[in-house]
Order: structure tokens, then sequence, then C-alpha cells
């Protein structure tokens, strides 16, 4: 487990073994690729992050998974993998994460990307300048995002050597 604060001091614990903070996570969120770039949404209060959100009320968190990157950004998820798990401990609250790959097969275009102003496709991460750059949402600035860039870069090597 890798332990570590976010922006706001919360303590963060991260795991990329299976379900080590809970079997029925709220919350998920989802590493997307689509055509050798990264797919993130732009959302409206918050800022450019890779989309995500909270697991319905009978739904599985891969089925949130999955409507959730449809509704952020109008991607079709190909192949969806189960990566890990992060928990943020806060003042008023803990959440639970679950955390996806997701290969995208395409995206179409709508009228309506929820709460957010929809697909931005990047090629590179900017790792270095992501934490300072206000363009950026603060989900996308602690230790989770370059622990999981890392782990799917490594995913993405192994899967093309097959
Ligand atoms: P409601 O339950 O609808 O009121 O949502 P909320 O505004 O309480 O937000 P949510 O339940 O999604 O998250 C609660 C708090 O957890 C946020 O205010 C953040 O401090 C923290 N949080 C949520 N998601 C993340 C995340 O991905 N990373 C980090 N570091 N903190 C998060």
């Amino acid at each position: 487990m890798i332990v570590f604060h976010d922006m706001y001091h919360n303590e963060v614990n991260l795991s990329f073994t299976p379900d080590p903070f809970s079997t029925h996570p709220k919350h998920v969120w989802v590493i997307c690729r689509y055509k050798d770039q990264w797919l993130l949404t732009n959302h409206s209060e918050r800022g450019i992050e890779f989309p995500g959100g909270k697991v319905e009320e009978g739904e599985t968190p891969e089925a949130a998974a999955i409507r959730e990157i449809m509704e952020e950004t109008g991607a079709e998820v190909q192949e969806l993998v189960h990566i890990g798990q992060y928990k943020v401990i806060g003042k008023g609250k803990t959440i639970i994460k679950n955390i996806y790959f997701a290969e995208i097969e395409r995206l179409i275009e709508k009228n309506d990307y929820f709460e957010t102003k929809g697909p931005v496709l990047l090629k590179e991460i900017p790792l270095d300048t992501v934490k300072i750059d206000r363009r950026y949402s603060f989900i996308m600035k602690d230790d989770v995002l370059p622990h999981c860039i890392d782990y799917v870069n490594k995913y993405i090597k192994t899967k093309k050597a097959l």
C-alpha cells in the first residue's frame, strides 16, 4: 500500500491489489486511452481530469465506470480493466474509489456532457506541471495520478509484447 497526502492534506491510501479497502466502493475513476492518446474530460468546476464519479444505487462499479465515461466524454469502452483502489480519509468522510483502465473503441459527439465540457485528448499527461496548473482538477494533483499512469504504461507495454 502507498500512503501520501492530497492537496487538502487528507491522507490517501493507494493499492494495486484487488479490493484492499472495500468490495463495494461508491466511487470510480478511469484512466482512458483512445488511439494512443489519453482521454480525459473537462469538468465545469474542477477542470481537466480523467472521467469518473459515484456508483448509483443497484449499479456495479464497472457499470458506473462505463456510464461515467460515456456521460463525460461520449466514449464507448472496448476493454475495462480493474487496476486498483484508493481511499481518501477526509475531515468529514472517507471515500473509496475503484481505479480502472479503459481502452476506448470510439468517440461519439454529443450535445450534453453532463457536468463537464466534454472530451479532452492529450498525447502526454504533463506530470511535472499538473500540480501547479490551474486548468487541472484537484483529483489529478496527488500521487494517485503518477502511480496510475506508470501502472497503465507498464500494462500497455506488456500487452503489446504478447
Ligand atoms: P456529495 O456526497 O454529493 O455531497 O459529494 P461531495 O461533494 O461530498 O464529494 P464526494 O463525496 O465526491 O467527495 C468528498 C470529498 O472527498 C471531496 O470533497 C474531496 O475532498 C475528497 N475526494 C473525492 N474524490 C477525491 C479524489 O479523487 N481524490 C482526492 N484526493 N480526494 C477526493
